[in-house]
């Protein structure tokens, strides 16, 4: 298949990071075994990555912005364009030696997301996107799945970290999936989240606290396979809200109620509680 300029540029400069990446998994296993662990080494693994695909972009779009988990922001001459990279989505699994993870690569063009890229270097699937031409699973036309009902589908989710975010929100979003949706997993990396929603394997999925680099790349794949992306209520700028519903759409409209719903439920029980507990207060001697 014949790929247009930019998206060579982000093929190459993936497949670049993700040789890099599946070399340093190798030496990660081995590390699983020693007292220090592997984190130290993922750490730095995880920065070289961002390091060669940088470089590679910046070679061939020398004056593009640049905005990655690890290096942050860097401005470039020309401000209508800049990469959104996460060189490493999926560190607890690679941490882990989980062979789930992908180097994650978008261009974003006057704040539109314009060309996106997910790739997996363990099993070498190369999702891509560019806006108007559809989504591509390995140069194969991928598109969301047609299913319309919530028994029959499969839905991902994130799951906050003990500390981080609204655990008793997520539980009962939790819950309320557990009822309606045939199976419910959690993957443990965002990019691949949304670009398994693009190739059918999915039918939808909602995450929380989730930052640009995470969700740039998935969001086109989603939408050029014919797919919805929004925020948890039903708006576009998934980036200023950090969050994210992806599905069909009549997925991703059952699963937008349904977590209205659930945080209606957690707030009313929440205030039920806080009502007891005044009760308490105000009773004890
Ligand atoms: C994480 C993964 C994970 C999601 C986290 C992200 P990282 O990215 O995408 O699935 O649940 O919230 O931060 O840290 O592995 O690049
Ligand atoms: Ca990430
Ligand atoms: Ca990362």
């Amino acid at each position: 298949m014949l790929h247009s300029a930019v998206l060579n540029v982000m093929i190459k400069a993936a497949q670049r990071a993700g040789r890099s990446l599946k070399r340093d998994l190798g030496e990660v296993e081995n590390l699983q075994v020693s007292l220090k662990g592997p984190r130290n080494f993922v750490t730095a693994a995880d920065r070289r990555a961002e390091e060669i695909v940088r470089e590679e972009l910046a070679k061939a779009r020398p004056d593009y912005g640049f905005l990655g988990e690890e290096g942050g922001v860097r401005e470039g001459k020309d401000k209508t364009h800049r990469w959104i990279v996460d060189p490493l989505d999926g560190t607890t699994n690679f941490l882990h030696g989980i062979p789930h993870f992908a180097v994650s690569i978008a261009l974003e063009r006057s704040g539109v997301i314009v060309a996106g890229l997910v790739y997996n270097p363990a099993n070498e699937e190369v999702f891509i996107a560019e806006r108007g031409k559809g989504a591509y699973l390995n140069d194969k036309r991928i598109r969301v799945a047609a299913r319309e009902h919530m028994a029959d589908a499969i839905v991902a989710c994130g799951l906050p970290h003990f500390g981080r975010g609204d655990l008793v929100l997520a539980r009962y979003e939790i819950a309320a999936a557990q009822q309606h949706f045939a199976g419910l997993r959690r993957y443990g990396a965002a990019a691949l989240d949304l670009a398994w929603i693009a190739a059918g394997r999915l039918d939808a999925y909602w995450e929380r606290d989730l930052a640009p680099w995470d969700m740039a790349a998935g969001s086109i794949l989603v939408r050029e396979a014919g797919g919805f992306v929004s925020d948890l209520n039903g708006g576009g700028d998934i980036f200023a809200k950090s969050q994210v519903v992806a599905g069909n759409d009549a997925m991703h409209r059952g699963l937008l109620k349904l977590l209205k719903e659930a945080a209606k439920e957690g707030g009313q029980d929440a205030n039920k509680e806080a009502a007891k507990d005044a009760v308490k207060e105000a009773s004890a001697p």
